[in-house]
This record gives structure tokens, C-alpha cells and sequence, in this order.
């Protein structure tokens, strides 16, 4: 159709990221500043109306998967309506939610009822004391348990993001790959990304090459599956483990000229490339009354706008950004 998500480089977008609000109850370290970062008022947030209007459009111009993100998506407090209307839209395939698992076990039934169908819970380390350290909080426990909660409901694969760090949790990796031998766990090692307020420095960055040593030395039979043409991670199986490996490379070996991902804030800002500052609001011209049609121009004009790629770490890292709890990945 003629409303289709094109961009210039010919990509088409089908897969909205919408951060539900940017509070989170946990304060990682590479994703916001200690002192936490500055919020948007309450009513500059998207109200449920606002939101399903927009997912409404977005789907009516192509977008098969839409992913809940945050901030915490789980603690926004209409969170079950929210994933009902948005699953019950005409032409949705998937509704994914990134979450850090902390109060997910308990919602997770009720939510999975609501339509929830792919779950990417994070958590970086299998050491209590340094979950602590990283997210400035409890609750290593209770992430755990979400994640077998989820496997027990029959979410396959439960997709676990790891954001790997030098001195902090790369002696870990093969303890997190065992976790896929009985379990449909799909374990995502990520590269360390730069944004805003965080504490990113090359040499905290584990890249993917060296990532995939780690595991390949230790683990027999470590197999690449051929990816879809939009995927971020590069899979693997491994010899009688049930779950999967993968390696997520934005930094190293990015992924961008496959990218069909969009972003729309919590603030209601269309953000079209999860780096670089172009941003444009819908919420303002919602706000003024604009209609779908002139909504949807002014959303094809930002896909336009999209760059080829990114401009790599280093530019990245010197370029301004949200921090990443604005983001949602
Ligand atoms: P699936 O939809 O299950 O494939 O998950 P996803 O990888 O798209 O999303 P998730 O929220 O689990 O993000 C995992 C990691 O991938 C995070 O570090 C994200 O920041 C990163 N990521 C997600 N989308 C993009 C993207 O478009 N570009 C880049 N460079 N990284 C991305
Ligand atoms: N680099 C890479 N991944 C990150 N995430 C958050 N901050 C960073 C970063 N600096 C991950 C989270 C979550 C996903 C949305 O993005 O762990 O799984
Ligand atoms: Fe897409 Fe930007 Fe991510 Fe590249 S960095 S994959 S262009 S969102």
C-alpha cells in the first residue's frame, strides 16, 4: 500500500519499540546516571488513548510487532489494557514486552491473557551481590523467578538480554549460556552501547568476536542459524543444549542496513534510529487535533529523514542522545 513505512534506503518498517513511561524501579548503571535523570511531567506522557491511536496507525501503515519498553513497561499502571487493545488491533502479529523482570512473575499470567506474546527479560549477572552493584538495587531473586515463570507459561523462547562488561560480567558467560542446556532460554549477549549519562568506555566493550571465542572454546557444536534479513542478534545452537545463543552487535558488526525498526517515546516523540538526536513529536500535532492523515505524513517525512546506519561507536559516544531509560533500547 502507499502508506507503507519506506525509508530512503528502501527498508521497510514493521516493528514498533513504545516506551510506556521512563520510570523504572531499578537504576543500572549503563542505562541512566546515579542521580537519576530528568522526567517528562505526567501530562506530557501518553495517555492509553494516545498510545492505541497511535499503534492503531502505525499497524494501518505496516507494523506487524510492536514491543512494550520503558523505562519499566510493567509498572505503568495500565499496563493490562494497554497490551489487550493493543493485541486485539487488526494486523498485529506479535506484542512483545523488554522488561527487567522485577515485578513480572505476579503480573505475568494476567498479562500473557491480555495478548503478551514474546518476553525479553534482562539481567547481567548471576551473582546477587553484583546485581546489586549494577542495578543499585535488590531484587536478583525476584528476576530469576520471572524468568522461570515465563518458561512455565510456555513463553519459548524467554529471551534474557545480557549486557556484557569488561571486569564485571565476562567471566560469567558460560555460566549463562548453561542455562539454555534444559530450558527454552534463548540468552542474548549484548555489546556495551554508548548513550547518555552512562558509564560507556571501549574498554568496557566485549565485542562479539571475543564473545563468541569464549563460548566456542568451551562449548562443542556451536552452530550459527541463518537469521531473518531484520534480525539484531546473530543465533546459535549449541549440541543438546534445548536453548539458543546469540550475540547482539551494534557496536562491532552492526545491523542497520536490515533495520525496520521505529520508536515512539513515552513523550509521544517519534524517535526513527535508536541513535542520533532526530526526533519528532506526535503528541503536539495529536494535542493541536490533527488528523490520521496529517499524522501520517508527518511520521513518513521522519522515516525519510532516516540515515543509512549509525555513525559508529566513537562518533556515537560523542554525539548527544537520550540516556537509554528515554530509549528503551
Ligand atoms: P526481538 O524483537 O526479540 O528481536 O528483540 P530486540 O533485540 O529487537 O529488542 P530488545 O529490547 O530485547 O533489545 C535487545 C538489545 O538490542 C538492546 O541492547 C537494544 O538496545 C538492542 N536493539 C534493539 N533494537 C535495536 C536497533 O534497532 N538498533 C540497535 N543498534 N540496537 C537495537
Ligand atoms: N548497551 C547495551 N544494551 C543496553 N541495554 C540497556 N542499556 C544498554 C547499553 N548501554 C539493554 C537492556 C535491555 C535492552 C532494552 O537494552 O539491558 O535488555
Ligand atoms: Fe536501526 Fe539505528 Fe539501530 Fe542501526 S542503529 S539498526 S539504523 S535503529
Amino acid at each position: 500500500a502507499s502508506n507503507m513505512l519506506v525509508d530512503s534506503f528502501g527498508r521497510l518498517h514493521t516493528y514498533l519499540r513504545i516506551s510506556l513511561t521512563e520510570r523504572c524501579n531499578l537504576r543500572c548503571q549503563y542505562c541512566m546516571p546515579a542521580e537519576g535523570v530528568e522526567l517528562t511531567p505526567g501530562p506530557l506522557i501518553l495517555s492509553q488513548n494516545e498510545i492505541i491511536r497511535l499503534a492503531n496507525l502505525f499497524v494501518s501503515s505496516g507494523v506487524n510487532k510492536i514491543r512494550l519498553t520503558g523505562g519499566e513497561p510493567s509498572i505503568r499502571k495500565d499496563i493490562e489494557e494497554i497490551c489487550s487493545q493493543l493485541s486485539n488491533l487488526k494486523g498485529l502479529k506479535t506484542l512483545a514486552m523488554t522488561t527487567n523482570g522485577l515485578v513480572l512473575a505476579r503480573k505475568l499470567p494476567k498479562l500473557k491473557d491480555c495478548g503478551l506474546n514474546l518476553l525479553n527479560i534482562s539481567l547481567d549477572t548471576l551473582v546477587p551481590a553484583k546485581f546489586e552493584f549494577m542495578t543499585r538495587r535488590k531484587g536478583h531473586e525476584r528476576v530469576l523467578e520471572s524468568i522461570y515463570t515465563a518458561v512455565d507459561l510456555g513463553y519459548n523462547p524467554v529471551k534474557v538480554n545480557c549486557v556484557v562488561m569488561r571486569g564485571f560480567n565476562d567471566d560469567e558467560i558460560c555460566d549463562f549460556v548453561e542455562l539454555t542446556k534444559d530450558k527454552p532460554i534463548n540468552i542474548r549477549f549484548i555489546e556495551f552501547m554508548p548513550f547518555d549519562g552512562n558509564v560507556w568506555n571501549v574498554k568496557k566493550l566485549v565485542s562479539y568476536a571475543e564473545m563468541l571465542d569464549i563460548v566456542g572454546k568451551r562449548f562443542k557444536g556451536l552452530q550459527r542459524i541463518q537469521d531473518h534479513p531484520t534480525e539484531t542478534a546473530k543465533n546459535f545452537t549449541i549440541d543438546g543444549h534445548q536453548g539458543t545463543v546469540s550475540f547482539i552487535t551494534s557496536m562491532t558488526n552492526h545491523f542497520c542496513s536490515g533495520c525496520n525498526r521505529l520508536r515512539l517515546l513515552a513523550d509521544g516523540n517519534l524517535k526513527v534510529c535508536l541513535f542520533g538526536s532526530s526526533e519528532v513529536s506526535l503528541r503536539d500535532p495529536i494535542r493541536d487535533g490533527a488528523d490520521d492523515n496529517e499524522l501520517q505524513k508527518i511520521i513518513a517525512a521522519a522515516v525519510k529523514r532516516k540515515k543509512a546506519s549509525h555513525a559508529g561507536m566513537f562518533d556515537i559516544a560523542k554525539t548527544p542522545n537520550r540516556p537509554m531509560i528515554h530509549i528503551g533500547g
